[in-house]
């Protein structure tokens, strides 16, 4: 019975705002739901996004956004090898650090944030308890290089905390969404923005902060390329050797990871990339030196190519998976099992063939036709903050 009356009381709360007998957590909860199932849909809750991650307020000496290493130039990621975030300035590969140092560099490269909202979906039937499988849910999305987050909105207050992407040295890392959280309460334009997204009664809080730049992020899609057109009957879309490419694309086994709608299985696998040389200490991903399978949708837009972006162009992607072998010494080459704990390069990566030089350049010509450049690349003139939008950027 008492079951019942919860379940009911549940299925009121989304419906009954103002019922007499509700107490007062009870109506406080009932209109966070009710913020929440109307914020779901909101324009307004996007464009609060937009402006939150342009918005340089979100980091330690106001000086980083999240467009700095996201930028639509770039199509939404920085075109450098690895990041380079506080005490830094400029854009993609004119941004040059200005901290003498003092900020260790950021050791990956930047994904792109086009098309993050399908993270995860790959398009197979799911197995059961499958370790690494990611699912389509969007709350288990997969992100960052090595899978460690899951969903964007978990990921989104991520980059807000770590050191040398926004934090800087203002303030402990475990204070920082707080003290991020403090500034938009002080700040008019935000709290008149997240009452409209989110209701009034509710002040600002790190949920909604992270809800609003994930529905942003949503938002950008790039998802009509030439190759998708083609495959909706437009016959004329791929030239000869694009279609080409992506036969051999498929032959020569790159779809053993790179499948599906975004051709990315999203599972993790090593293939032994050579390590970044500012890196002090080797970046062992997982912590057995394997990265998530990018997807390859706008792939030719965001140069240059790996976790950390040692791999300049297509060309020397493909020149990689054709030698097959790992080029780091922290991964074996040696299929064996000898019980020594050593990373090694994953089957698949092992079993690409060979190529001739027409098949890569075919290959590459496929891979050029999953780009579609008519993505949103609004950037707002003024952030709520007064700050620059996007941060020390450079005039632009
Ligand atoms: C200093 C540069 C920098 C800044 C600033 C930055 N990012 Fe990133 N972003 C990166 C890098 C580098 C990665 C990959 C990191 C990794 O794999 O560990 C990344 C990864 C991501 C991903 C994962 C994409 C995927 O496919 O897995 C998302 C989403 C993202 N960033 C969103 C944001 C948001 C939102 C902000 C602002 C709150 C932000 N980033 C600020 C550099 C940056
Ligand atoms: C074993 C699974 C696997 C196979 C097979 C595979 N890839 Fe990959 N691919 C990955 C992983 C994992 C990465 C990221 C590796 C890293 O950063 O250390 C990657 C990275 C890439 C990148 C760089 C993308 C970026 O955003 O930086 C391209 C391009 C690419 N692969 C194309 C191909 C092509 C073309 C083939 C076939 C010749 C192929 N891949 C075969 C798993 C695979």
């Amino acid at each position: 019975m008492r079951n019942r009356v919860a379940l009911l009381a549940l299925g009121t709360l989304t419906v009954a705002a103002g019922a007499a007998w509700f107490t007062g957590a009870t109506m406080a909860q009932t209109r966070q739901t009710r913020a929440t199932v109307e914020a779901a849909s909101s324009a307004d809750l996007e464009e609060l996004g937009r402006l939150l991650f342009w918005d340089p307020v979100l980091s330690g000496a106001r000086d980083v956004a999240c467009a700095t290493c996201h930028h639509p130039d770039f199509a939404y990621a920085d075109g450098r090898d690895i990041s380079l975030g506080v005490g830094a300035v400029g854009l993609g590969p004119a941004r040059v650090d200005k901290s003498g140092g003092r900020i260790p560099v950021v050791k990956r490269n930047s994904q792109t944030i086009l098309n993050t909202g399908y993270n995860g979906i790959d398009g197979r039937r799911r197995r059961r308890g499958g370790g690494d499988r990611a699912s389509t849910a969007p709350a288990s999305a997969p992100m960052f290089w090595d899978s460690r987050v899951r969903s964007l909105e978990t990921q989104a207050l991520e980059p807000i905390k770590a050191l040398e992407e926004m934090r800087g040295t203002s303030y402990p890392e475990d204070k920082a969404v707080d003290v991020v959280v403090e500034r938009l309460r002080a700040l008019p334009e935000y709290v008149t923005r997240f009452e409209h997204a989110f209701g009034a009664g509710t002040p600002i809080n790190a949920a909604q902060l992270s809800q609003a730049l994930a529905a942003f992020e949503r938002s950008l899609v790039a998802m009509d390329s030439p190759f998708d057109r083609s495959r909706a009957g437009d016959t004329d879309a791929l030239a000869p050797q694009q279609r080409r490419g992506f036969d051999t694309f498929d032959d020569v086994g790159c779809d053993r990871c790179h499948r599906g709608t975004m051709f990315s299985d999203f599972d993790l696998e090593a293939e032994g990339v050579a390590e970044h040389p500012l890196l002090s200490v080797p970046d062992a991903g997982d912590g057995r030196f394997r990265f998530r399978t990018p997807s390859l949708r706008n792939v030719a837009l965001t140069a240059p190519y790996m976790h950390n972006g040692t791999l300049a162009t297509l060309e020397d992607v493909l020149r990689f998976y054709d030698n097959g072998r790992s080029e780091n010494p922290n991964v074996s080459n040696d299929p064996g099992r000898n019980g020594d704990g050593a990373a090694r390069v994953s089957r698949s990566f092992r079993r690409v063939d060979d190529m001739s030089e027409r098949e890569m350049q075919d290959i590459v010509a496929f891979l050029e036709s999953l780009s579609d450049t008519n993505f949103d690349r609004t950037i707002p003139a003024h952030v709520p903050s007064g700050l620059p939008p996007g941060g020390f950027i450079g005039s632009h």
